[in-house]
């Protein structure tokens, strides 16, 4: 981000563009000759219609004012407009609310980013500050926004990274960074912690790869920490089907099968940020999954950390299997919620869209905390049923559960009743499993998010931790 956002009360401070958000009624009551410039030009203020008055130096962009998403939406593609002006300052006249303020920033700070880390050339904005005409200065919602935004965008900077330079021990580091800048505790664990801790499971995915995996663990620990939460990632650094090969179309974006991963380290430092009084725990499994004659193999039955044993039937379902592990850890820390983050399941993608997480769990009631909690972060989400019957399609005629179900459908319920078996009774209610595939990878601009990674499920999480903070 190059530039400042400032709170002033005068709308007459002095700037090189004004931007007016602005809806059907607000529009009928412009002084009659800006209105007939702006019905000149056909201008209806239709949510998403946009218009640059180079006279006055005005955008009006309409927006359904009503609306927060339409809000945060309308901040991150105003940001992109006038980002490609070579203008120094921008004033926009703000929303005299909390909320709509906060979606206001949102928008503006996850718009603004650009991956642009193994560009030769970069443009440089000329934009330095962004005045908004407000009679509060939104200090906490702007310190909020701020801290959130640097989460969501470092996170999408990791996934956006090539897998020859992201691999596990580069995520190792960079969790290592993380720790010293946010003051977290943070521990790496190798090979030999990892045979340690019978995690078989991350061994075999890992082991085709000359990528050594790494077990990720940080940790925020308030002083008077009313409550323990874990969340765990996936961190496939890349994910080739490993022999179960993925064809060259579907393997291409794999390398951000880190989402789930490189989330943990957005929602830990956004956390180290905002300093609930909650200890979060934030675990990931690093590995790659490739090819080789060391690789584990279709058929290979593999004994789990939590002593369960798993016939692999298909490599390409590795993300369960490095979960698997982790999951089993996070419950030994005895935690009051466990929440998995995993661009687990094309079917998720197949089922939902790409715009839509899938929430699953067994306690119906947290599910739908969640849900709720994560709309309004602005994050779009949807519950995915379990149910008795799926249970047995995960049987196994030679170990005790497989690695893929038994028929092609509900894809994404499988793979969370997978995971399911992996969770204590005692925790059954306590966990949540959320599978990002769907949003994690953005081919085509939507929202607040550019093309590429997206840092989806921080909003979401974070905003929870801090409702667990609250009391709720
Ligand atoms: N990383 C993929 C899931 C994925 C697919 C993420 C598309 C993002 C976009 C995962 O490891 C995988 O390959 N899953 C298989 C499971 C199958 C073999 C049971 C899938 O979804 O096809
Ligand atoms: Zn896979
Ligand atoms: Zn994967």
């Amino acid at each position: 981000m190059s530039f400042n956002i400032k709170f002033v009360k005068d709308s007459n401070t002095k700037s090189d563009i004004e931007i007016v958000f602005i809806n059907k009624d607000l529009l009928k009551k412009l002084p009659d000759s800006r209105a007939k410039i702006l019905s000149l030009q056909n201008f209806n203020a239709n949510d998403g219609e946009v218009i640059f008055l180079q006279s006055d130096n005005v955008l009006y962009y309409g927006v359904n004012l009503c609306d927060m998403d339409s809000v945060r939406e309308a901040g991150a593609k105003a940001i992109r407009i006038v980002k490609k002006y070579n203008i120094k300052s921008l004033k926009i006249s703000a929303f005299d609310d909390k909320e709509f303020t906060y979606a206001l920033l949102i928008g503006i700070l996850l718009g603004d980013y650009e991956f642009v880390d193994y560009k030769s050339e970069v443009k440089k904005t000329s934009l330095k500050a962004i005045y908004i005409i407000s009679n509060d200065d939104y200090k906490n919602e702007l310190h909020k926004a701020s801290m959130i935004a640097d989460s969501v965008n470092m996170a999408r900077n990791v996934v956006n990274t090539p897998p020859q330079d992201c691999t596990p021990i580069a995520l190792a580091d960079i969790a290592k960074r993380i720790s010293k800048d946010f003051d977290l505790d943070c521990r790496i664990g190798d090979i030999k912690f990892l045979q340690k801790e019978k995690m078989e499971l991350i061994l075999a995915v890992a082991k085709a790869s000359i990528n050594e995996p790494r077990f990720i663990e940080l940790k925020y620990s308030p002083k008077k920490a009313k409550k323990r939460i874990v969340i765990v990632g996936k961190g496939l650094t890349y994910d080739s089907g490993g022999l179960s090969l993925k064809p060259a179309d579907y393997m291409t974006t794999m390398k951000a099968d880190k989402g789930g991963g490189c989330a943990v380290l957005g929602i830990m430092q956004a956390i180290a940020g905002l300093r609930p009084d909650i200890e979060v725990v934030g675990i990931i499994g690093a590995t790659e999954n490739m090819i080789g004659g060391n690789a584990y193999k279709p058929d290979d039955i593999i004994k789990s950390r939590e002593g369960i044993t798993v016939e692999v039937k298909n490599t390409d379902a590795e993300g369960r299997l490095v979960l698997a592990d982790c999951l089993s850890y996070a419950q030994d820390l005895n935690p009051d919620y466990i929440i998995d983050l995993a661009t687990l399941t094309g079917a998720c993608v197949v089922g939902l869209g790409e715009y839509t997480s899938g929430i699953m769990g067994y306690n119906e009631d947290l599910n739908r905390e969640f849900e709720k909690v994560a709309t309004k972060s602005g994050e779009l989400v949807a519950i995915l049923p379990f149910n008795r019957h799926l249970e047995k399609l995960i049987d196994s005629k030679n170990a005790d559960i497989s690695n893929v179900s038994s028929t092609r459908y509900g894809g994404a319920l499988t793979a969370g009743i997978f995971l399911g078996r992996f969770i204590k009774s005692e925790y059954k209610d306590k966990w949540i499993h959320l599978d990002i595939a769907g949003p994690a990878f953005v081919e085509k601009e939507w929202d607040v998010n550019s093309f590429g990674a997206s840092g989806i499920g921080i909003r979401s999480v974070v905003d929870f931790i801090l409702k667990v903070a609250n009391g709720a």
